[in-house]
């Protein structure tokens, strides 16, 4: 398995680009599913999650072409309804092909996902509203069966918002006969990307953004040529990264609108910050403040950013508390941090973290994708070396996240297993 080492203490000077979101290019090329044409995406991140869900659509029958961070994908050969357990259990977000495979296949075999490192990531708000649009749904052997001749629109609501279960049930909607109401939505900017692309599709979603989606049902959609959004997580890494070596970073190619809660927090640890059309511009500070924080699902502060945040808490003035809302198992990141030096104390959903002076390099473990970001931002600001092991994990979702680095002047360098 391949390594990342690092040799901490540079400033980040330059400018980064960043690649199109991973959490908007599921969702979407999974939505060739819905139509029999060719559908182009562009700005498609090169990353292990989208080779993983672009395996599955060919699985499915679906035509790929891939060229550089173009995608094309045709689904007129569409006829295998069933996800496997292999392939599922790698990629949880495979669950985002049920919805579309029963409205257009009217039948789908997809593995139950199982839990992962964060948490027990349970399906149950996706099959509770498939269901409700007159889907029959058995679950055996660790699958989910699901059928219907023809799904009829409802309305569904989301005992707490769910970004790929608004998703799934978005794509399902789009086809059922008649109206369907998603209420207590997920309003992630990856929501709003996909409600967009099924639009122009010729779908007729409103209120995407919003806690309430209204989803008119048609008969078909048309393919597609569109383009990915930004990725606001990789975009909040860099920033995050700026902040803790004291650098001076342009990020370009962003979306700020998708980030203003990073935005918010960096500004009170003091950092330095500048918002352009489609750039930030971060100055790292001293001192760094300590800044509490509470993840929250969009526009709160992401999920996806708290193991990042934690490092940079952990060398500001100061005590600071992060408590992670959304996931139940989402500190694991905490003890490998400790043995950099980090003095954190965890209490249920809550980590206190009070700053040190520096962190120590060591040779510390990845263990789910963004726990595996903080570990190379820790090894950026550390005296000494890192070596983070288990790399895979950043592959999933950051694109060639060291020659980023490199390019910004950070001693950083992957050593491919033999
Ligand atoms: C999406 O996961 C993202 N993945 C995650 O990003 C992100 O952390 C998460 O949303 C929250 O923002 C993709 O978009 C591919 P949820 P998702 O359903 O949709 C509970 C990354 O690092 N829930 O919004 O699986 C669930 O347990 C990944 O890029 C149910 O109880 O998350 C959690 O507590 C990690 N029943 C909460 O909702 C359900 O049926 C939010 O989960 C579904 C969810």
């Amino acid at each position: 398995m391949d390594k990342i080492i690092i040799e901490g203490g540079v400033p980040l000077q330059g400018e980064v680009h960043i690649s199109g979101a991973k959490n908007a290019a599921l969702p979407i090329l999974v939505s060739a599913l819905l139509t029999d044409g060719w559908c182009t995406y562009q700005n498609v991140p090169r990353l292990r999650d989208i080779d993983s869900i672009l395996q599955l659509l060919s699985m499915l029958g679906a035509q790929i072409e891939v060229d550089g961070y173009t995608v094309r994908i045709n689904a007129a050969g569409l006829k295998n309804a069933e996800a496997p357990y292999d392939l599922v259990r790698k990629m949880r977000a495979s669950i985002l092909v049920l919805c579309p495979l029963v409205a257009r296949l009217k039948t789908a075999k997809v593995s139950l996902p199982g839990g992962c490192a964060i948490g027990a990531r349970p399906i149950n708000l996706h099959l509770k509203g498939l269901a409700r649009l007159g889907a029959d749904i058995t679950l055996e052997h660790g699958y989910v069966l699901a059928s219907a001749e023809r799904l009829v629109g409802d309305e569904i609501y989301f005992e707490t918002p769910t970004v790929t279960g608004t998703e799934n049930l978005m794509m399902a909607a789009a086809l059922a006969q008649g109206k369907t109401i998603l209420k207590n939505a997920a309003r992630e900017p990856e929501v709003v990307a996909l409600a967009d692309v099924l639009n122009q599709m010729g779908a007729c979603i409103k209120g995407a953004g919003t806690a309430v989606v209204s989803i008119e049902g048609v008969p078909a959609l048309k393919p597609v040529s569109v383009r990915i959004i930004p990725d606001r997580i990789e975009t909040g890494t860099f920033m995050v990264a700026a902040a803790l070596t004291q650098g001076d970073l342009l990020v370009r190619d962003c979306e700020p609108e998708h980030v203003g809660g990073i935005i918010d927090k960096l500004k009170q640890v003091g950092a330095a910050i500048q918002v352009g059309a489609k750039s930030i511009h971060v100055k790292g500070r001293a001192p760094i403040e300590s800044v509490d924080v509470k993840t929250f699902p969009y526009p709160g502060f992401p999920t996806d950013m708290q193991a990042q945040f934690m490092v940079l808490m952990s060398v500001a003035r100061g005590l600071s508390v992060i408590s992670e809302t959304v996931f139940e198992n989402r500190f694991i990141h905490v003890s490998e941090l400790r043995r950099m030096g980090a003095d954190i104390t965890v209490s249920g959903h809550s980590a206190v973290i009070k700053g040190v002076p520096s962190l120590s390099g060591a040779p510390v473990m990845a263990t789910d994708l963004r726990a595996s970001a903080s570990l190379v931002l820790a090894g950026l600001v550390a005296s000494g070396t890192t070596e983070v092991n288990r790399i895979y994990h950043l592959d999933r979702g950051y694109e060639a996240m060291e020659t980023k680095f490199q390019k910004l002047g950070a001693r950083i360098r992957r050593e491919k297993s033999n």
